[in-house]
């Protein structure tokens, strides 16, 4: 089993999963929301998609012996807690591209499985958590959050959580402060904010559980880009969901999530004492 020192700690898929899969159930009430689909909706849904399994099946001749690994490959799915990763990963970006087609102002990007409400509240100016001598080069972002037609958005919230320089997120690896390198800030009359944290590190997602198996036996690599995830809300307009990424990383083409737009690729620059600053705004549209 691949696993990964972090302080004295050690994270496993299975911890990370079954903490996702918490998070998820403490947050959203997800029938709810769907309760007057009607039923000719659900079963065209199920149809095409059972549809598509049964023609992969038939043009390659697939066999019992695969089909049990497959059965038995979901199972443990389910049993490492890795359905929010699977699905965050390969399935919620083209979600996100139907849900913010329409949008005139910031599309976005994937909210992934580890976002946390209600992180510590910092003003329209200040530093995100961090603990003392949090590794990483430092980052210090400007920003304004304006409507569609340019009017500034005063009282905006900006929701920011990311990975720290080892690829770990607070609350879902062991061993980091609850609220590390989370927080949310409020814009001033303006619209505008000012955030110091550090630059994340590319994120590997966890190798050592069902979706690593799958990853090594297709071939492929477990690696992110480094990111920093986002909510931008205001009242009267739609929450945006977002990324942002940094030039030059090596996964910026080739995102194990396939989560990464042109747009939301900063331009940093150096600040000539081994940090960086950062210009980057936000454009949400109204509620329809
Ligand atoms: C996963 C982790 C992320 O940080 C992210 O942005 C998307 C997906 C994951 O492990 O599934
Ligand atoms: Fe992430």
């Amino acid at each position: 089993m691949t696993t990964t020192e972090h302080t004295d700690q050690v994270a496993t898929a299975a911890a990370s999963g079954a903490s996702a899969t918490e998070r998820f159930h403490a947050d959203k009430s997800p029938f709810e929301a769907v309760k007057n689909t009607p039923p000719e909706r659900v079963a065209t849904l199920i149809n095409e998609v059972l549809e598509g399994v049964h023609a992969t099946i038939r043009k390659h001749k697939v066999t019992y012996d695969e089909y049990n690994a497959l059965k038995a490959w979901l199972i443990n799915v389910g049993e490492d807690g890795e359905w929010p990763l699977f699905l965050d990963v390969w399935v919620e970006h083209v979600v996100e591209d139907v849900a913010t087609e329409h949008r005139e102002g910031n599309k976005g990007s994937i909210e992934g499985p580890y976002y946390v409400p209600n992180a510590p509240e910092q003003g329209s100016k200040g530093a995100v958590p961090m603990r003392e001598n949090e590794k990483g080069d430092p980052l210090l972002w400007s920003g304004q959050v304006r409507s569609c037609d340019g009017t500034p958005l005063a009282g905006a919230k900006v929701e920011l959580w990311h990975a720290d320089d080892d690829g770990f997120y607070s609350q879902f690896a062991p061993g980091i402060p609850e609220w590390n390198l989370r927080a949310t800030f409020t814009a001033d009359d303006e619209g505008r904010f000012e955030i110091t944290t550090i630059r994340p590190a590319p994120y590997m997602i966890p190798t050592d559980g069902s979706c690593g198996k799958m990853i090594s036996a297709a071939g492929w690599h477990p690696w992110r880009p480094a990111h920093l995830h986002l909510k931008v809300s205001a009242p009267g307009h739609e929450q945006l969901t977002a990324q942002l990424y940094f030039p030059g990383d090596a996964h910026n083409d080739d995102d194990v999530a396939s989560a990464v737009k042109p747009e939301l690729i900063l331009d940093p620059k150096e600040d000539g004492k081994g940090g960086f600053t950062v210009d980057y705004d936000f454009v949400l549209d109204p509620a329809k």
